[in-house]
């Protein structure tokens, strides 16, 4: 199993901190939970119904021809190798990096080949690719890719029978971006999160927007009941609370901004970022990690590169907080050491 944020029970133990005394920025989740309603009690009872009208209120949310629900992007990103590229011939994919880990290890454990792309290098290395799997934005550095690049990677590889994946989900605070209006192309893949913008990570929700017959063949793969009946319920009302996506995402964008903002302050500027996070390098990133773990705050940290992720606080008090250490750490260390992110 890869390494994830919000293993915060883990960090309470290794820390001696009580759990309810830890800042968890170590995901991009929104801190701000879509507010819940109450559910019919009944929904517990029944199976969960494939005719609820989630898959419409999905559709008009992302602007989609077809879209999947499943439990989570990440049942898709386990399912994806064996759909779109099934048989036993290994194929060359190329693979952003840094990113979403769990992607390159699908791809891996299917026992093909990867080829690990920067932004840069991925038009000069298209040629030889049989697909190619992004994160727009990227998790972690933020890159957004432009739509009218996409589709033209998309056309160069669906005409040798290639694929493109996008993982959209960080998009939902920037939707301009976002290819989910062309994802009903062949060998087109776009995947959406309900855990990100909406802060519903628990719910395990995600779509699938594709073409139809991938769609098929995906749900014969997955089965049936992937996505729970109060899982199901809970999504259908939260992509249709209109009102509330304007909203958070001006509260996002506003949130991100003074993330961004508090970090460069105090000499930790982020060298990318969305709404939902902030990435800086630095060269003693293990060190940074652990003395904000010592102070019950909980950073992402990566190895490789070397390099922490912040989420968002949810409460005034978590910002004070978060300000409060950023001086210390600031006091604490020579400017030298800390203070000096690496761009
Ligand atoms: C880029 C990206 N894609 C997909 C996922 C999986 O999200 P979920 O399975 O909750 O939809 C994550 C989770 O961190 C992620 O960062």
């Amino acid at each position: 199993m890869l390494e994830h944020g919000g293993k915060l029970r883990w960090a309470a133990k290794r820390y001696g901190i009580p759990l309810a005394q830890w800042l968890d920025l170590s995901t991009g989740i929104n801190p701000v939970t879509w507010p819940v309603p109450p559910q019919p009690a009944a929904i517990w009872n029944r199976l969960p119904e494939d005719d609820d009208d989630l898959v419409e209120v999905a559709r008009a949310y992302y602007s989609a021809r077809s879209v999947l629900p499943v439990a989570g992007s990440q049942a898709a990103i386990m399912a994806l190798p064996g759909l779109l590229c099934p048989g036993p011939g290994k194929r060359r994919i190329g693979i952003l990096s840094p990113s979403y880990a769990e992607h390159a290890y699908a791809w891996q454990q299917a026992g093909h080949e990867l080829v690990p792309l920067s932004p840069e290098n991925i038009e000069a290395t298209l040629p030889g690719l049989d697909g190619l799997v992004l994160v727009s934005p990227n998790n972690p550095t933020g890159h957004i890719f432009s739509k009218t690049t996409l589709l033209q990677w998309h056309e160069n590889l669906a005409a040798r029978g290639g694929f493109l994946l996008i993982d959209e989900a960080f998009m939902d605070a920037t939707p301009e971006h976002s290819l989910a209006d062309h994802s009903h192309l062949s060998n087109l893949v776009v995947l959406r999160s309900l855990g990100k913008f909406f802060g519903l990570a628990g719910a395990r929700v995600g779509f699938v927007l594709a073409h139809h017959d991938l769609l098929e063949k995906l749900q014969e793969i997955l089965g049936p009941w992937t996505v729970s009946g109060p899982s199901r319920y809970v999504a259908k009302a939260a992509l249709a609370d209109v009102d509330w996506h304007h909203e958070n995402r001006a509260y996002l964008e506003m949130c991100g901004e003074r993330l961004q903002g508090l970090l460069s302050h105090y000499g930790l500027a982020p060298v990318g970022g969305t709404a939902l996070f902030q990435w800086l390098r630095h060269d003693d990133a293990i060190q940074v990690h652990d003395w904000f773990a010592r102070q019950g705050i909980w950073l992402r940290l990566f190895e490789e590169p070397s390099s922490l992720r912040f989420g968002l606080p949810g409460t005034e008090e978590g910002w004070q907080r978060l300000e409060a250490a950023l001086q210390d750490l600031q006091e604490t260390f020579a400017p030298k050491e800390v203070g000096e992110a690496v761009l």
